[in-house]
């Protein structure tokens, strides 16, 4: 067993460590040699079909719906078509408006999640195409969607979910990217540009799995508390409810992911001295309105964690009590690095508590029932 896992102790370790080969797997021929095209050869969607597309709608359950909240971003921003997000299980009791021009993208690790699959069949009920990110070949959202995009994460056996989401986030990067050079929305340079930093991704992300002690040592002291808030804005709050659920899923401290401007609007009223805070500062555009949140939480006593870009370190250690510097890549791909002291601050959390980190309780890897 010990040989399954390579030497890790769990499976959630071992598969956080795949990350960066993950990342290339999946970037692996769907870039072309100049390095500055994504190309997409499995896709039958066609270059008309891509010009005619009115609304894309993302559907998928639970870390596989927090890949869709960086997708919808993704697209949004570089493509500038609009973008529905929408957890599987409420999707279909919406009546959601779909047409032939809609192109639903579901996202699922297994291919096998009921309500996911049903969502997809719901979809082309009404004519939309559907594409499925999924990182099993044969499963059946594979075989039924009519188009795939496969993540070459490898198997993962650990419930929750660190490889598989990151490289969805891949997968959703380099379809913006394409859907981007169809539509011609964004400039060959810019593309390049994206590319280049993608590509620099999985380096970065090996600098930072070398180095746990941080993460590990601030796990052990929230291990002791029984509830906790992560704060962001923009794609710091999409990493933040998936950093929250991993937490929840393995850990049992109760958490709650909040966009950070939010807070005031109810949940500041549960901040109180000594309470644990994990803000995510890193995304520049928004960074004073998420240090002006911070300093909120900081007046009513709150113990919180930053985690940030190195310059930002200094400025930060005035209102908050611990800051994890992250490498620096552009805004709309720091989660792909962002997400990561998160997954390893679940696993150190749970190990400090004694749970069962590869198989938490009440929860499958597979979630074949609605
Ligand atoms: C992730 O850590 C969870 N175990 C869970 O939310 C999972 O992402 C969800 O059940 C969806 O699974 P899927 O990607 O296989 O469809």
């Amino acid at each position: 067993v010990t040989a399954e896992k390579g030497g890790f102790e769990h499976f959630m370790l071992k598969e956080i460590h795949e990350q960066p080969k993950a990342y290339r797997d999946t970037m692996r021929g769907r870039i072309d040699e100049s390095g500055k095209k994504v190309v997409l050869p499995e896709l039958k969607l066609t270059p008309e079909q891509i010009k005619g597309i009115s609304k894309i709608q993302i559907v998928a359950c639970g870390t596989a719906y927090h890949a869709g909240l960086v997708g919808r971003h993704a697209i949004e921003s570089l493509v500038r078509i609009p973008v529905e997000t929408d957890v599987a299980s409420e999707y279909r009791y919406r009546s959601p408006i779909v047409t032939k021009d809609t192109l639903v993208i579901v996202v699922s690790q297994s291919g096998e999640t009921a309500d996911t699959l049903a969502a997809l069949r719901e979809a082309q009920s009404h004519g939309a195409h559907v594409l499925a990110i999924t990182n099993v070949v044969g499963s059946s959202i594979a075989r039924d969607a009519d188009d795939v995009i496969v993540t070459l994460a490898g198997p993962e056996i650990a419930v929750a979910s660190t490889k598989a989401y990151t490289s969805q986030l891949i997968a959703f990067y380099l379809l913006a990217l394409y859907l981007a050079e169809v539509r011609g929305t964004q400039t060959p340079e810019e593309v390049a540009r994206i590319i280049a930093a993608m590509q620099a991704l999985p380096e970065q992300l090996e600098s930072m799995l070398e180095k746990p002690d941080a993460i590990k040592a601030y796990a052990e002291q929230i291990s002791k508390h029984e509830h906790l808030f992560f704060i962001g804005r923009g794609l710091d709050y999409a990493v933040a409810q998936e950093g929250s659920l991993k937490l929840k899923e393995i850990s049992y401290i109760h958490s709650e992911a909040y966009a950070a401007g939010e807070l005031k609007h109810g949940t500041l009223a549960l901040i109180e001295e000594g309470i644990p805070v994990i803000a995510l500062a890193t995304q520049e555009a928004v960074l004073e309105k998420t240090v002006s949140n911070i300093k909120e939480v900081s007046a009513r006593g709150a113990d919180i964690m930053a985690i940030t870009h190195e310059e930002h370190v200094a400025s930060l250690l005035k209102s908050v009590n611990q800051a994890f510097a992250i490498p620096k890549t552009l805004p709309l791909l720091t989660p792909a690095l962002s997400v990561v002291p998160l997954q390893l601050l679940s696993y150190y959390a749970s190990l400090a508590r004694g749970n069962d980190v590869d198989k938490p309780r009440n929860l499958a890897k597979s979630v074949t029932v609605e």
